[in-house]
């Protein structure tokens, strides 16, 4: 099949070249990478392409999904887990199939959201620079153990379910909420609780749901002034599960102790960029950038060795089903 990557980076081409290459007693695809996000002014760059492949910032929606089909596409691969940026049911409509890849590495989001947690509890961002300038104090570096905390898991899918068997090692007391409950989790220890009262007990909160309309801004004014003072939140599931501004207004009264981010609501043309060189026109993301207790990260969580080697493997595989008219499990 020939598929137009668009969105794609050095490390996508590596990825995908080789798991291509790898193909065993199947045709090889045609790859076309583009640095281009996919829009409808970038769809046609190249022609005759059967499969569009898209990472998380591309946004699918149904006016350029009618772009697609208009020139023959017929399938929109997602590299990633998440779908919320892509118009299901226009494609439907349309007859277009979207492919993702449900899971990758669950260990590689879940152990990021644990190094988001050690570094913002030590403060190791901190000393890192300290230390390198000379300074040796230890003032304002002060943590606390983990061991004996309260962490709240919203959503206990694959990566959600890791990242509590992870706390668990740590020794923490582990509550969930999820309208599924997860057995693994439950012979682990963890105890199903509603939302409110998981956002009323934890000492840690950690968000690993995926981003819907019911999902939408769940962490907001109201339910920040359910939890602890001085709690940690940590966002490694999609930008917009919190409400940036209210999470700014809760750090500035000290209602929130730190805040660890992967994922940020306006992410989409900052992230995955260099814009060292640039005047930032956020003054959102510029004024959480201030917070001595603020940790961003740029959407790096999936970005591991291994996660890269199966996403490529499985997009490729998707794609090798769709063009065999063999069911794909990974249809959405
Ligand atoms: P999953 O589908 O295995 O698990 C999601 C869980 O959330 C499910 O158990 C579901 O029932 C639950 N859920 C849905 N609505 C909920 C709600 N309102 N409250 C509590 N739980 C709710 O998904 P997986 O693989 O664990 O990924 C979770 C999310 O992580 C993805 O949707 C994606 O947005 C994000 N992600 C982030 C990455 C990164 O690089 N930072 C990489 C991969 C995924």
């Amino acid at each position: 099949m020939r598929i137009g990557f668009f969105s794609a980076k050095p490390y996508d081409k590596t990825s995908f070249i080789s798991a291509n290459a790898a193909l065993e007693g199947l045709p090889k695809h045609e790859l076309i990478f583009f640095e281009a996000a996919l829009t409808a002014q970038t769809c046609g760059l190249a022609d005759d392409i059967e499969a569009v492949c898209v990472f998380v910032n591309d946004q699918i929606d149904a006016h350029l999904l009618r772009c697609l089909a208009g020139r023959g596409v017929k399938v929109v691969a997602l590299r990633c887990a998440g779908f919320n940026n892509v118009d299901l049911a226009a494609a439907r409509a349309l007859g277009i199939s979207v492919v993702r890849v449900p899971a990758y590495s669950p260990y590689a989001v879940a152990e990021h959201t644990l190094a988001l947690i050690l570094t913002l509890n030590r403060h190791t961002h901190r000393a890192y620079n300290r230390v390198r300038e000379g300074n040796f104090a230890l003032n304002g570096l002060l943590g606390f153990d983990l061991n004996g905390k309260t962490v709240g898991i919203m959503g206990t899918g694959r990566i959600g379910a890791v990242f509590a068997r992870i706390m668990h090692g740590f020794g923490c007391v582990l509550l969930a909420c999820d309208q599924i409950e997860n057995s693994e989790c439950i012979q682990l220890g963890v105890r199903y609780v509603d939302q409110d009262t998981l956002l009323q007990q934890s000492d840690i909160i950690s968000l690993h749901c995926p981003l819907t309309p019911q999902t939408h801004h769940v962490i907001n004014a109201s339910k920040i002034a359910l939890m602890k003072r001085g709690v940690m939140l940590i966002n490694t599931g999609r930008g917009a599960l919190i409400d940036t501004g209210a999470v700014i207004a809760g750090l500035k009264s000290g209602h929130i102790g730190a805040l660890g981010l992967d994922v940020y609501e306006q992410e989409e043309g900052l992230f995955f960029e260099d814009h060292s060189s640039d005047i930032i026109q956020d003054d959102v993301l510029e004024r959480l950038l201030t917070f001595p207790n603020v940790l961003i990260t740029a959407h790096q969580g999936f970005f591991t060795r291994e996660a890269m080697t199966a996403i490529a493997e499985t997009t490729l595989s998707n794609l090798s089903q769709i063009e065999q008219n063999l069911a794909c499990p990974n249809a959405l």
